[in-house]
């Protein structure tokens, strides 16, 4: 059976600073989880003789983890504009404690609704799952597929492919560093884990 491989980008200056979105590099230790990607992949079993393609978003820390793969197994790589991370409209660039200060009435919305929630110029949960329509549908007819893509981005495909109901997605743990191979099976999705010791 046909596996896809996901993960989320190494740690970002950004996630360091609590920031959320933006386009920032990946710190050192972000960087040290591209490197061990190779290593990572080859360890969760690879399929006989073929190539895996990396897709990845338009923005910088998904394309600098996806760079080892890249240069020392040569795979292919493809930018999507439908995997960046769920765009934070004017709360872009801040962290949920200056979100909280300046906008209290819609820190406390995301939370009674996160899925619904749209932030001001921005996107909701479920804006988010409507774009990854495409995304899916290529994903279905392709193999070997490794997507290194964001957070909130992550938890919508895994909901998807667990069958986990989408209403559920915002609030699923996706630990960064940590390789995630879902293997379709009869009975269900079968999903294995690797963590980079980093
Ligand atoms: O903090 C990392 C991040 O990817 C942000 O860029 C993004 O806004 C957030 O996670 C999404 O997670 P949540 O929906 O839980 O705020």
């Amino acid at each position: 059976p046909r596996s896809i491989w996901l993960s989320r980008h190494g740690e970002s200056e950004f996630n360091l600073e609590g920031k959320i979105g933006g386009d920032a590099n990946l710190s050192e230790r972000g960087e040290r989880y591209a490197k061990l990607l190779p290593e990572l992949v080859k360890r969760s079993g690879l399929p006989k003789d073929a190539p895996l393609t990396i897709w990845t978003s338009t923005l910088k820390r998904t394309s600098q983890t996806a760079q080892h793969l890249q240069k020392e197994l040569g795979w292919e790589k493809l930018q999507w504009k439908a995997l960046d991370e769920l765009d934070s409209g004017v709360c872009d660039g801040m962290t949920y404690q200056e979100i909280a200060e300046k906008y209290p009435e819609d820190f406390q919305a995301r939370d009674d609704d996160k899925y619904n929630y749209r932030y001001r110029g921005g996107e909701s949960y479920r804006d988010v799952v409507i774009r990854l329509e495409p995304i899916i549908m290529e994903l279905e007819r392709s193999e070997n597929i490794i997507i290194i893509t964001h957070q909130a981005i992550v938890r919508c495909i895994f909901a998807y492919f667990m069958e986990i109901p989408q209403e559920k997605s915002p609030w699923m743990e996706v630990p960064l560093h940590t390789l995630m191979k879902l293997t379709p099976k009869a009975y269900g999705t079968e999903v294995e884990r690797f963590k980079a010791d980093i």
